[in-house]
């Protein structure tokens, strides 16, 4: 380029000496331009790289519950597929927040990604979840799975996008036994009970109905109060009271597969939104993996979690006859009717539909 350049303006033999000189000059300085330009940009890579995007994950079960082991599943996935662009920093055990804050956390962006029960949902102010609460609603394994991946939570995402938390997936951890310190056989068994509910209104109408008392406690706080006596029963999936140790605490198990526990995997919406494209795909990706890895997983550990409890022969096991569970669906009916005010009977009748329920004939 410095010939064509020389040679266009005709310049003679003498003169190009110096002026080749100051134009070597020139075309130093722009090359030293172009390495330092070249430099800050390698280095900025290098930085970005030594910098990735955190999520912090927090949950409140054990690192070998369902959920502790999808936390670090997902991890692997997420830093894997990214190739180090995301580091995945979980915290189990409520070690950074509980059940109280951790909703709240995830709308101020100080946490990224959380699994609470969906019947947790109350202090966000979205209330449309507790429906899922109706006793003995999501008994068959098959429908309530299908429901929670169908176009009925349509409306209930918009719901908790509208708090600014976007809803990346339903984890379900199957259904819920009751353990107490006293046999739960008839629904009668119930009465003057303190029994520990997660929250909402459901769960709360189910304690009222039996004749029991609810009490709303943090899951991280549950295990002493169970040993203290400050309830003397609770709902949960076989997984969490066997890695929680409640079988310590609690002399009777009844399977009555009542209840169901599903998680909703919860992002804060403008952080997610806001991942880069080269990031987001994968971890989408990550998601979807990691939410097959978890249903199989929670339904192998409380099978599993059973059998052990029950091998462990520290618990007394009671296993609901049809009879039996005939007469605990009379008794709780009336909460079905009751929350009828409250969802609308025909949301309530898409929801049966969904899930399988058929309420028995009055
Ligand atoms: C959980 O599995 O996240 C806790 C459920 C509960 O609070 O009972």
């Amino acid at each position: 380029m410095a010939r064509g350049i020389i040679s266009r303006y005709g310049l003679g033999l003498h003169k190009q000496r110096p002026l080749r000189a100051a134009l070597g000059v020139t075309i130093m300085k722009r090359l030293a331009v172009a390495v330092a330009a070249a430099l800050v940009l390698a280095f900025a890579g290098t930085a970005s790289a030594q910098a990735p995007i955190v999520i912090k994950f927090s949950h409140v079960v054990s690192p070998d519950a369902p959920k502790g082991k999808a936390a670090v599943y997902f991890k692997e996935l997420a830093e894997k597929y990214t190739n180090g662009k995301v580091k995945v920093e979980v915290y189990p055990n409520s070690s950074l927040y509980k059940d109280k804050e951790e909703l709240e956390a995830l709308q101020l962006g100080s946490v990224q990604l959380l699994a609470p029960s969906i019947s947790k949902f109350g202090p966000l102010g979205v209330r449309e979840f507790d429906i899922f609460d109706l006793p003995f609603l999501m008994s068959d394994d098959t429908r309530a799975r299908q429901m929670m991946a169908s176009p009925i939570m349509a409306d209930f995402n918009k719901k908790l996008e509208a708090k600014g938390v976007t809803p990346l997936a339903y984890w379900d951890n199957g259904t819920h036994v009751y353990t107490a310190n006293k046999p739960l056989i008839l629904p009668t068994d119930f009465r003057g009970m303190k029994m520990r509910i997660q929250g909402g209104k459901v769960l709360d109408a189910v304690a009222r109905q039996l004749g029991a008392i609810p009490q709303i406690i943090g899951f991280g706080e549950l295990y002493q109060a169970l040993q203290t006596g400050v309830v003397d029963g609770e709902d949960n999936v076989p997984s969490n009271i066997w890695t929680q140790k409640f079988y310590d605490v609690q002399k009777y198990l009844t399977v009555s597969n009542h209840g169901r526990l599903h998680y909703s995997l919860l992002t804060n919406k403008k952080f997610w939104e806001a991942l880069p494209a080269d990031v987001r795909p994968q971890l989408d990706r990550a998601v979807k993996e990691t939410t097959q890895f978890f249903d199989d997983t929670a339904a192998h550990d409380n099978a599993d979690a059973l059998e052990k409890i029950k091998a462990g022969g520290k618990m007394q096991f009671h296993v609901l006859t049809d009879a039996e569970k005939k007469a605990w669906i009379a008794a709780l009916m009336p909460v079905h009717k009751e929350m009828q005010g409250r969802f609308g009977k025909e949301m309530l009748e898409k929801i049966y539909k969904a899930s399988g329920f058929v309420p028995p004939e009055s």
